[in-house]
């Protein structure tokens, strides 16, 4: 499994913490460090920068963590074929893969702690999509969104 992962400046030091997490149990983790190429870049360069790279290779596990994770949630969700959620809780980051089947998950290092983040991330890796009668209403969103990006 490869996990990409990026942060803007709020977020550099739970991005830190969760990287070395993902390192500890053996996860390949690449962390895009955007504002290494572009120091100035603020959270919709940086989730915009990640969430191509998932549009573009076709990834399907990617982490953005900003102060709230929302922006980073709502720039993601503009590329066309990626699907982000903010998760806080363990419930909601089993239920962002298992049922909504999105590659991308987004934490706000002003929200959480880091124990939280890293359980956040353990519970969204474990789990799988479980198509099922999620599949019908995931297939909708893809569809909604086909048509929404028609020109
Ligand atoms: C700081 O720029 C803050 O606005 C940002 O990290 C994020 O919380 C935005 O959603």
């Amino acid at each position: 499994m490869k996990v990409i992962i990026d942060a803007d400046d709020a977020a550099f030091g739970l991005k830190r913490v969760v990287v070395d997490h993902l390192k500890s149990k053996g996860i390949e983790v690449v962390d895009l460090d955007y504002n290494s190429v572009k120091p100035d870049a603020t959270y919709p360069e940086v989730g915009y920068n990640l969430a191509k790279k998932v549009r573009d290779e076709r990834l399907d596990r990617a982490i953005l963590i900003c102060g709230t994770g929302l922006g980073m949630a709502m720039i993601a969700n503009k590329v066309e074929g990626v699907f982000a959620g903010v998760c806080h809780d363990v419930y909601s980051a089993e239920r962002l893969r298992a049922s909504n089947n999105a590659q991308v998950l987004t934490m706000g290092a002003r929200v959480v702690g880091d124990e939280l983040a890293k359980t956040i991330v353990d519970a969204w890796l474990e789990a799988e999509y479980q198509g099922g009668r999620s599949a019908q209403k995931v297939d909708t969103m893809h569809n909604l969104e086909k048509e929404s990006f028609k020109k």
